[in-house]
């Protein structure tokens, strides 16, 4: 696996295989790589030739009290994982290769509607960082396919919406969220829990999944059923930010034209922000 660090460099190396006519998958990363990222490293080498990693803590999608200074920074042991999972190549830029002249005047993208709702509302000017960022790395790559995880829906359906309205010419696949056997969804910040909040956090995933089963039990009453997941997450010792039923697409409230539901949900363990997500069929 070749590491590289300019978009100079990684434009020059990616020429080379598309002369030589290989197709391109893209996985966007900040790193600390878990089974979950790698999961979607494996998707992406069975849908093209050569499989492109990207490491890169974006500043501009965190808010100001938001972890980017301790974000957890692994790129050794992170580079081992992706060798081992058969990457060909690793974009590592620096923040100054992507906002050379810093985050205020570069140029963002923003996606309305789908972006002010769940994670949006409690987190304002994420996505478009996400976008932003994103839509770069996309103009840099110029890959074939890009694979994005489930376990961040919400950021899946911004980018769905994003590669549509600019037709952007990168088909977007989505891989389902690779899960610790208790089923808690892997994410880089379950390293920031204590050894109680990790017992706590699969809760999340039961919660939901009861919700899960109301539905398909043929419960339409999205409010109650929301209401009773937040408050069995509140009695549980979480903090909640939102349990939600909505449609898979828009992610507006379902209608009669929504052919999957997902049922969203985020909510804090102390200081952990924890989000996961379930589907199912209309
Ligand atoms: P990051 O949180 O590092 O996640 C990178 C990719 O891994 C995302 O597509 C995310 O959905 C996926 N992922 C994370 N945990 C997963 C799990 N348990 N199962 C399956 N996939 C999982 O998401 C970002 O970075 C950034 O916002 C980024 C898209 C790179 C833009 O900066």
């Amino acid at each position: 696996m070749k590491t590289i660090a300019s978009i100079a460099g990684l434009r020059a190396e990616l020429a080379l295989h598309r002369s030589a006519k290989k197709s391109i998958a893209f996985v966007p990363t900040m790193g600390n790589l878990h089974e979950g990222h790698i999961k979607l490293v494996r998707r992406a080498l069975t849908e093209a030739d050569i499989v492109v990693v990207s490491i890169f803590v974006n500043p501009l999608q965190f808010g100001a009290n938001e972890d980017l200074d301790n974000y957890p920074r692994t790129l050794a042991a992170d580079k081992d994982k992706l060798i081992d999972a058969g990457a060909h190549l690793l974009f590592t830029p620096v923040v100054d290769e992507i906002y050379p002249e810093g985050m205020e005047p570069h140029a963002k993208l923003s996606v309305p509607m789908i972006t002010n709702t769940l994670c949006g509302a409690s987190r304002p000017g994420h996505f478009d960082g996400v976008t932003t960022v994103v839509n770069k790395l996309f103009n840099i790559v110029q890959p074939n396919v890009a694979i994005f995880g489930k376990k961040d829906f919400q950021q899946l359906a911004v980018i769905r919406k994003m590669v549509d309205d600019f037709c952007i010419p990168v088909h977007i696949i989505g891989e389902e969220t690779a899960r610790a056997s208790d089923k808690l969804a892997l994410s880089s910040r379950n390293g920031y829990l204590n050894a109680d909040e990790r017992v706590l956090a699969p809760t999340l995933f039961k919660v939901l999944d009861a919700a899960r089963t109301e539905i398909a039990n043929g419960n339409r009453d999205f409010v109650s059923v929301e209401n009773t997941s937040k408050n069995q997450l509140t009695q549980a010792g979480f903090e909640v930010d939102y349990v939600a039923i909505r449609d898979g697409r828009t992610l507006m409230a379902p209608t009669e034209k929504t052919k999957e539901y997902v049922i969203l949900g985020a909510a804090k363990l102390g200081t952990t922000r924890l989000i996961d997500n379930l589907t199912l069929k209309a």
